[in-house]
């Protein structure tokens, strides 16, 4: 039967699109270059830990799916640079970004930070999701076509990780300008915002800094943990946790051209959280 809409692509809906996943090591990351593939996607699976990264491209091969392994950290521009450049060399083009790393690394009330523990925090969850949108966009504006999906959080009004709900507003603020700046050019830029999701494929914990750096877990966090996990599931609509694949699902329709018209928006996909 012929399709009564071309772009349905009978489900494939990133046939013939090259889509650069970071953190694509394990948890969200991983379950959003999983489905990706399974919609016709070639994948830059990039992450700085080889372990998950090297078991996320297994799967896709396995699966049927093209994939290639980039291991670099995305801290940095150089890193974010070097990520769009291996995946212009293999390919020649981005359709697709998705701006996945980040997660909070400590849980207590602000007035407990250090400050290089704001720093570490802003590295993870803010300058990554930056420089990978620096790198991207003039390979994007030359196509004059392009979908990038950040990853937000529902912590913007949560307990407990004041400097990654930081880095989280602000993801949600750039996506907001970059989709009114970029529209121009055929880019469209939005987020995701998951709530609370258990990720069970872990390779490292959220305490992992670097290679050969891990920060130990403060004795008192146990209860502030509690405390959060209490406050997110007071707000949720739907009482449970949610799943990689839920959130890889919400990620898939940005990113896909069923979202044609829709920029500058963000999706929570948060058992109704907010
Ligand atoms: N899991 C949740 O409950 C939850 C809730 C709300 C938002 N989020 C957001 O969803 C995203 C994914 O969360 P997750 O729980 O799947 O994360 P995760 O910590 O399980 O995985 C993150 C991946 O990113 C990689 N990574 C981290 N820093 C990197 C860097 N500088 N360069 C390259 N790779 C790097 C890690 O190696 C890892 O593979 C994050 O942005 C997080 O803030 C998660």
């Amino acid at each position: 039967m012929a399709e009564l809409d071309p772009r349905a692509a009978g489900g494939k809906r990133l046939k013939g699109k090259i889509c650069v996943v970071t953190g694509a090591g394990q948890g969200i990351g991983r379950a959003t270059a999983k489905r990706l593939g399974e919609e016709g996607g070639t994948i830059v699976v990039a992450d700085r830990v080889d372990e998950g990264a090297t078991q996320t491209v297994a799967a896709l091969q396995g699966a049927g799916a093209t994939a290639l392994k980039v291991l670099v950290d995305l801290s940095t521009f150089a890193g974010a640079q070097e990520m769009i450049n291996k995946a212009v060399e293999a390919y020649g083009r981005v359709d697709v970004l998705v701006n996945n790393v980040g997660g909070t690394i400590f849980i207590k009330p602000y007035h407990l930070y250090a400050e290089d523990e704001v720093r570490m925090e802003l590295e993870r969850s803010l300058y990554p999701t930056m420089w990978c949108c620096l790198a991207a966009l003039p390979v994007m504006m030359t196509q004059k076509s392009g979908s990038i999906v950040n990853v937000g959080s529902q912590s913007t009004r949560g307990l407990y990780r004041l400097p990654y709900a930081t880095s989280k507003g602000g993801i949600l603020a750039l996506t907001k300008v970059m989709a009114m700046e970029y529209g121009r050019y055929g880019i469209r830029i939005n987020a995701m915002a998951p709530g609370g999701t258990e990720i069970a494929d872990r390779v490292v914990p959220r305490q992992f800094i670097k290679p050969g750096m891990t920060v130990e877990e403060p004795e008192d966090e146990a209860g502030y943990r509690r405390e959060m996990a209490e406050d997110i599931r007071n707000q949720q609509a739907l009482r449970r946790r949610g799943l990689p694949e839920e959130q890889a699902a919400a990620i898939a329709f940005l990113a896909s051209d069923d979202a044609s018209f829709i920029t500058g928006q963000v999706i929570n996909c948060s058992g109704g959280q907010s």
